[in-house]
């Protein structure tokens, strides 16, 4: 069975198709990039409508398909961002009318998951999903991913964005930081480490950096610092979740999980103190796509969850644990 999903929850626009054996035929994407700041939401939503039909057609030809080859059509339902889901919402209940086949509505951050778990091979890992909007310790029990650690305040990505915009460097600011980390002499700078229970905090610390950095101390270094900070805080919550469910796959997931320092940390607790094997979702298919939504959309489908278009409303505050998931 051929899916179509629509990705559109936040900057990005992605427009994947997959297969029921996880066979990706395309998977194109196209980001709103602010001028200044950070996410606009009705300029990331006029984005998407601007590029939504050209994507649309580049997915079909690259796909070598036509939309009657189209079997099922998956949308991210949230959440996010509420004028982006709009945008895909529509579009994706007009090709389900027009074409005639079943409509799936897909949480976007199971559906990081279930592609994590289709590209490593892994069963039943606990997930690690670091990205700008979330930061989730999460193993799946009973029927749901269940939370077992998450942010308090402000996701590690956008901590880390909005301490890079404070610097002077460009969105995204993730990669930058490391890269500064990595060149940097390693000296230590003290920054308040903010772990509450299995919570985490990462406001408190951006206030602390963002301050440090008007003193004049090396940018390298400070970078340096706040990633050794905020990892070790999201390693912590993550080695006490592993020791808890006793899981033996460990999957990191989301936009962060391209940093190797990060991989890194959560690679030691992992193999070397818990003997669970470790992987991070390649940066091609960490970040937002339509292939994970089309992927968990089929999933769904199977389950029979499927979503009568006069129901389909968006659900931009629709939570991980929240939303009930048959597994396959
Ligand atoms: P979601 O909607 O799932 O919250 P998102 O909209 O934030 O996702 P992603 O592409 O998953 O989008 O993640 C983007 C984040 O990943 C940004 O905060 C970016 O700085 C961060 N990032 C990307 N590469 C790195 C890196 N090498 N090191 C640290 N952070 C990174
Ligand atoms: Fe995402």
């Amino acid at each position: 069975m051929l899916c179509i999903g629509l990705e559109g929850t936040a900057h990005t626009l992605g427009i994947g198709i997959i297969d029921s054996d996880g066979k990706t035929y395309a998977n194109v994407r196209s980001e709103y990039v602010p001028k200044s700041g950070g996410i606009h939401p009705r300029e990331a939503a006029q984005h998407h409508v601007d590029v939504l039909a050209a994507k649309l057609l580049e997915t079909l030809e690259k796909s070598d398909l036509t939309l009657k080859d189209i079997e099922l059509i998956a949308f991210s339902r949230g959440p996010g961002l509420g004028p982006c889901l709009r945008i895909t919402a529509t579009a994706a209940r007009t090709l389900a009318l027009l074409l005639d086949i079943p409509l799936v509505g897909v949480n976007h951050c199971v559906a990081h998951i279930e592609l994590g778990r289709l590209i490593t091979g892994f069963k039943d890992p606990l997930v690690v999903y670091v990205s700008g909007g979330n930061t989730i310790v999460s193993a799946y029990e009973a029927g749901r991913y269940r939370v077992f650690g998450e942010t308090l305040d402000i996701a590690l990505g956008n901590m880390l964005d909005t301490f890079a915009r404070a610097a002077g460097l460009t969105h995204p600011g993730g990669p930058k930081i490391e890269k500064l980390a990595k060149n940097s002499a390693r000296n230590f700078i003290s920054l308040p480490y903010s772990v509450k229970g299995m919570d985490l905090t990462f406001s408190g610390l951006l206030t602390a950096a963002v301050n440090i950095l008007k003193e004049g101390v090396q940018l390298e270094d400070l970078c340096f610092s706040l990633q050794e900070v905020s990892f070790a805080m999201l390693t912590e919550v993550t080695e006490r979740a592993l020791a808890h469910t006793e899981k033996s796959e460990v999957l990191l997931t989301g936009g962060v999980a391209a940093n190797k320092r990060l991989q890194e940390m959560l690679h030691i607790i992992s193999e070397e103190e818990h003997d669970a094997k470790f992987l991070a979702i390649s940066p091609d298919l960490a970040g937002d796509n339509g292939v994970m939504i089309a992927w968990t959309g089929l999933i769904q489908f199977m389950q029979g969850d499927i979503l009568d278009v006069k129901n389909s409303q968006i659900l931009p505050k629709w939570g991980l644990s929240a939303f009930e998931f048959t597994r396959t």
